[in-house]
């Protein structure tokens, strides 16, 4: 093993959504999904990470927003081994993570954590990946992280092997000015986590009439993008996220995922169409609700779900550019 000198190195990456969403794993060691995803990265849900490698340390000291949770520790460290293992290099790290959005709630704190991390890490311990060998590496400790290393419009190609199963970037972050109002109707840890959903994905009946359209769905949904068609985009969106949930709901053992704001977040945004304003609403495996809509409808749109009995806040996020290295260290 080569000892090289090594930089403290600070990234920070966006958070994404997912329109047509990943669900299962073909293969759980290298997170190879059973199908693509679509997604857009989020300006405005952010992680930025700090990594320096040490000859001073005598094991990594990992910590993130401000605690060391051993499960997330161990995932941390099982990154660090990937890197450590591509770069030949020997040395324990230091890594501080902070997120500006709530973490484990639904909102993919795991792809923008991820992607900050593969990117700082392999930059302090001196390698430089192109996007998608950075795609390839990030996918094995979070699938959305896969994701979560492009900027703008997102496409993770499922894959049979490792070196196939990455993302790229369909379309750049200037190409349509969408916007999410991230409905918060809760902060506490979701009960279910990802990882563990994704064991039981095959479970329920519905599963293999889900996988037999998937493709044909990304087809449409590319198309739309293309063509900018916000109100066919828009249903697309939200009956996939209505599908997902169905998946959810009849898995063995059954997923909620929902809390009662969530019902009353979904509700609002179809009842807000029925009144002019375009809007959609998209789940991930949490509470928290992904409002999709155009500029000129976002205030608005705001302004009557934070009025909800059952919202907390919103926040807003613009589709995102690829991960940046930053000159502000967390230490
Ligand atoms: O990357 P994971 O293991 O957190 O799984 C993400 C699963 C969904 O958020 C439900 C869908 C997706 O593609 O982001």
């Amino acid at each position: 093993m080569i000892k090289r000198t090594t930089t403290k190195v600070t990234y920070r990456a966006s958070s994404d959504i997912a329109f047509i969403k990943y669900w299962g794993k073909k293969n759980k060691t290298l997170r190879l999904p059973e199908n693509g995803s679509l997604s857009m990265i989020l300006n405005g849900l952010d992680t930025v990470t700090t990594v320096e490698f040490s000859q001073k340390l005598s094991k990594d000291d990992i910590t993130i927003e401000g605690e060391s949770d051993a499960k997330e520790v161990i995932r941390v460290v099982r990154h660090l081994d990937r890197v450590r293992a591509l770069a030949k290099i020997e040395l324990f790290a230091k890594v501080v993570s902070e997120n500006n959005f709530p973490k484990a709630t639904g909102l993919s704190s795991s792809g923008s954590g991820f992607a900050a991390l593969t990117y700082a890490a392999t930059r302090a311990a001196g390698l430089k990946l192109s996007e998608k060998e950075a795609s390839i590496l990030a996918r094995q400790s979070s699938g959305t992280a896969c994701r979560c290393i492009c900027g703008g419009f997102v496409e993770w190609l499922d894959g049979e092997t490792s070196p196939t199963s990455y993302s790229e970037s369909i379309f750049p972050a200037n190409y349509w000015d969408l916007r999410d109002v991230v409905v918060v109707v809760g902060e506490q840890k979701k009960k279910i986590s990802s990882t563990r959903g994704h064991k039981s994905a095959r479970s329920g009946k519905f599963y293999s009439v889900r996988q037999q359209h998937i493709s044909e769905k990304i087809r449409r949904l590319k198309k739309f993008i293309k063509k900018k068609d916000f109100t066919n985009f828009g249903e697309l969106v939200e009956t996939e996220a209505l599908e997902f949930h169905s998946i959810l709901l009849t898995s063995q053992p059954p997923i909620i995922a929902w809390h009662p704001g969530t019902v009353e977040v979904m509700l609002a945004v179809q009842e807000l169409r029925s009144h002019g304003l375009e809007a959609y609403f998209t789940i991930n495996t949490g509470f928290n609700v992904h409002v999709l809509t155009l500029p000129k409808h976002e205030q608005q749109v705001r302004k009557k779900l934070e009025s909800l009995p059952l919202v907390q806040k919103t926040l807003l996020a613009k589709v995102g550019e690829k991960p940046v290295e930053i000159k502000n260290h967390l230490f």
